[in-house]
């Protein structure tokens, strides 16, 4: 590819956090199926996923458009048959689930968002997903998470007071109320995961 046409961008947490990640992913995905990735960022993610999950198909999804630009060229450098176009998909548009809904979505992955947007982007994308997927199907959220209100880990409290410095309603979420929106909207808790550097992986499933 022409060097000129290459937006391909890095955020080097995904280097170390893609492997463990798939760790968990293969436990509890279905055998097949179609996989919506909401706020996919800069794309290294799917295409490190989506080679080694032949089965499915991966379709990464992002509101920015520079980082759609990096989603495409990542797939134009590292191009994978069961890998989907980037999806504009915003959720806290209330109907983001609608262009999806014929398409069988068997899961939705979405890693560290929900402490970077407001809290309304994880109401709706419960509402979406809640939508989208039918009984048994996978909702799995990656990231930092308080537990009972605190901390988990001096380096977390800094990280959330950074996150509230750039944004007032961003901020590391308590697994809590995480789990209490979720079960609201028809999903149980599965299990959680402890992840390298404090973070948690939260996998629902649809009742
Ligand atoms: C820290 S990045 C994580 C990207 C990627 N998942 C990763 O782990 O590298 C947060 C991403 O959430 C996306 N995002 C923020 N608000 C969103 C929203 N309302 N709907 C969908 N994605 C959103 C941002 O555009 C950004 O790409």
């Amino acid at each position: 590819m022409n060097p000129e046409n290459d937006y391909r961008q890095y955020a080097p947490a995904t280097q170390r956090n893609r492997d463990p990640i798939f760790d968990v992913l293969v436990t509890v995905l279905p055998d097949k199926g179609n996989i919506l990735e909401i706020a996919s960022g800069t794309g290294e993610h799917s295409v490190y996923f989506a080679p080694k999950l032949k089965n499915h198909q991966w379709i990464p999804s992002e509101p920015d458009a520079i980082r759609r630009q990096s989603i495409e060229s990542w797939q134009q450098f590292c191009p994978s048959p069961n890998l989907l176009n980037v999806q504009n998909i915003n959720v806290l548009n209330s109907d983001w689930n609608e262009p999806l809904k014929d398409l069988e979505i068997t899961a939705i992955v979405n890693i560290n968002m929900i402490h970077i947007s407001p809290w309304e982007a994880y109401l709706r994308l419960i509402e979406g997903a809640k939508k989208l997927l039918s009984s048994g199907r996978i909702l799995y959220l990656y990231g930092p998470y308080k537990r009972d209100k605190k901390h988990t880990s001096p380096s977390n409290e800094t990280f959330d007071q950074s996150l509230r410095a750039q944004n007032k309603s961003w901020g590391v979420r308590d697994l809590e109320d995480v789990i209490e929106i979720a079960e609201k909207q028809g999903f149980k808790l599965v299990k959680t995961v402890a992840m390298p550097a404090n973070n948690l992986s939260v996998v629902f499933q649809k009742i």
